[in-house]
């Protein structure tokens, strides 16, 4: 009996215990039914007729043709859609933003990030100008941007993250999650690995540093910063500096038909005189009083006034997608906002890490037809241009056009990349 209570006991503290832990999903949407209830499409670029459609598909390669996500469906055009959920602050609590995207197109410039937005949007009107809390996702442009966008907007400022984080290029489904936590720490993961970790205030500059080097200390005058000396045993050996660099050829003879008259006075060629040694360099030894580089010594900054929000934002309300695509093809889905990091690790496990393998199963299948198709073409085109061989120069000519025209084109798309595919929608 006692027995008996102990262990029904310990079943209610379990449960409670797994109840507290469970963590509180404020956002999630797997795009299936009804979704577009849900989201809202902007009227933005619309007049201009630069507004992309949305294709709700689960691409042309996936692991279940039936989990859809929303994918943009046209080339050269904006894109602006968001959704609402009940308002909320992350004070005090974490934050988990997770989504997973697939490019199909082989994406060479575009976004592929949500924005977490505070109350006032007015989802119709929501798009590049709207101000923002939190960015964050993948970006490709060109060469020079293959990175993982993060922005904290802090007092109407973006801040972007400072560290390096590259981000997946290749044509599959990816999961993207942001965790900030209450002791302004942060994680970034791509496929449930940790990719990139620290600290709010050391990975983005919101806050001016809380140490810095003071400007009034000076290098003390016996500090030594010489790694190397002068050897003072090694001395320029007697007569060094009086040798030749070169000497004439010993063996050198007057050639049998050489005229002084015509030919000027014979002199014998020289040659590099081997015993030269270049001018003469003193050995170094390493100084045993070496400190190493003089840096100041770090004191409180005082220009740093300390935010313990720093990581946190008054109200999120929305999520929205944003983007500017060259090519279209990117397709968003399972969206995710809770203070559980553990429930989103299991979110992605269910969605992307169920699927993934049969993803990339049927990509492989549908590149392995698309290259067959490509080198089929490939051979007509030849036999083609063996026939045209005939009709002259004009159409080789032409071709050559073409591809210089193309060839400048990416030049030139390259050149104007400046730093990400959200600055070329701007210059737009
Ligand atoms: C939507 O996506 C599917 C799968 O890739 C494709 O077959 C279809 O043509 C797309 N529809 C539009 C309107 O782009």
């Amino acid at each position: 009996m006692a027995a008996l209570a102990r262990s029904a006991a310990a079943v209610a503290a379990l449960a409670l215990l797994a109840s507290a832990v469970a963590g509180e999903v404020f956002f999630q949407e797997k795009f299936d039914g009804g979704w577009e209830d849900r989201w809202v499409k902007s009227e933005w670029k619309k007049e201009d007729n630069t507004a992309g459609e949305w294709n709700h598909t689960s691409g042309k390669w996936n692991g279940d043709a039936d989990d859809k996500g929303i994918q943009t469906s046209e080339d050269y055009r904006f894109y602006a859609i968001s959704a609402q959920y009940p308002e909320f602050s992350n004070k005090d609590k974490t934050l988990v933003l997770q989504f997973s995207v697939k490019h199909e197109q082989d994406l060479d410039c575009g976004g592929g990030y949500v924005k977490l937005l505070p109350a006032d949007v007015d989802q119709k009107k929501f798009g590049g100008e709207t101000p923002y809390s939190i960015m964050f996702g993948p970006d490709i442009c060109g060469y020079a941007t293959k990175k993982v966008h993060a922005i904290l907007t802090k007092n109407g400022k973006n801040h972007l993250i400072k560290t390096e984080v590259p981000c997946e290029t290749d044509q599959l489904t990816h999961v993207y999650t942001l965790i900030l936590r209450p002791d302004a720490t942060y994680s970034i993961l791509i496929d449930n690995v940790e990719k990139q970790s620290g600290s709010v205030y050391d990975d983005w500059d919101i806050l001016p540093a809380k140490k810095k080097r003071d400007p009034n200390a000076k290098k003390p005058e016996d500090w030594e910063d010489e790694e190397f000396l002068p050897d003072p045993e090694d001395k320029k050996p007697e007569g060094y500096d009086d040798i030749p660099k070169e000497i004439t050829e010993p063996d050198a003879t007057k050639p049998e038909d050489w005229d002084d008259e015509e030919d000027g006075e014979w002199t014998a060629p020289t040659i590099p005189n081997p015993e030269y040694k270049g001018p003469w360099i003193q050995k170094k030894i390493k100084n045993p009083n070496f400190k190493g580089k003089w840096k100041a010594p770090l004191i409180d900054n005082p220009e740093f006034k300390d935010d313990p929000y720093i990581y946190a934002f008054d109200s999120l309300k929305h999520i929205g997608i944003e983007l500017w695509q060259v090519k279209s093809g990117t397709l968003f889905d399972n969206i995710l906002i809770t203070d559980d990091p553990e429930y989103a690790k299991k979110f992605a496990e269910e969605t992307w890490g169920k699927h993934k393998d049969a993803e990339k199963a049927a990509f492989d299948e549908a590149e392995k037809k698309r290259l067959e198709e490509e080198s089929a073409n490939a051979k007509t085109k030849d036999n083609d241009d063996a026939a045209d061989e005939d009709e002259g120069k004009a159409a080789g000519a032409s071709d050559e056009e073409n591809k210089d025209a193309s060839g400048d084109e990416k030049v030139e798309e390259i050149s104007k990349d400046a730093s990400s595919s959200s600055d070329k929608k701007d210059e737009l």
